[in-house]
């Protein structure tokens, strides 16, 4: 196997080519989540993260162009995964944990853009790359506010289940 990444800065553009994969991906996924969801405060928070990813996609291209690369997204077998994994097992949830399952999964999408945007953080700090760090910095702020509304909500949501639980 030919080993393509030499250098930190064949890393970078590697990264950023699995970014635009997993961005565009969820770009994809966010309608929908919010489609399947009846909850009107997750449907607003994945509306809203989905105007960021629609930037993140954006940016990421840019950072792409600025480096003279023509912006082409690197398949990601861990987004394909957790994609498979959601649409898979949305079968098995019961329609009153839906919500619960939505909010939980977008979880799993945003962990996966945070633990890349910080390695991308990384890589182009020792580089000096600004312009992928300036993006992979912003892009982080987005991704870790989604990810903590994400989280309140899925809290909120299995405590309402827990307590129809007992209730019942
Ligand atoms: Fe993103
Ligand atoms: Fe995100």
């Amino acid at each position: 196997m030919s080993q393509a990444v030499q250098t930190l800065d064949d890393m970078v553009r590697r990264q950023l080519g699995e970014l635009l994969f997993a961005e565009r991906r969820i770009e994809m996924l966010l309608p929908q989540l919010a489609e399947g969801t009846s909850d009107a405060e997750l449907v607003g928070t994945l509306e809203r993260h989905l105007d960021d990813t629609r930037a993140h996609v954006q940016n990421v291209e840019e950072a792409l162009q600025a480096l003279g690369e023509h912006p082409e997204a690197r398949r990601s077998p861990a987004v394909e995964g957790l994609e498979r994994e959601l649409e898979h097992d949305v079968e098995e949830i019961a329609p009153h944990l839906r919500d619960l399952f939505y909010a939980t999964r977008a979880m799993r999408l945003e962990h996966y853009e945070i633990a890349a945007y910080s390695s991308l953080y990384a890589v182009a700090g020792a580089l000096g790359e600004k312009k992928a760090l300036r993006l992979a910095r912003r892009s982080l702020e987005d991704e870790e506010h989604a990810l903590r509304a994400l989280g309140q909500t899925a809290e909120r949501l299995a405590r309402n289940a827990a307590h129809e639980a007992t209730a019942a």
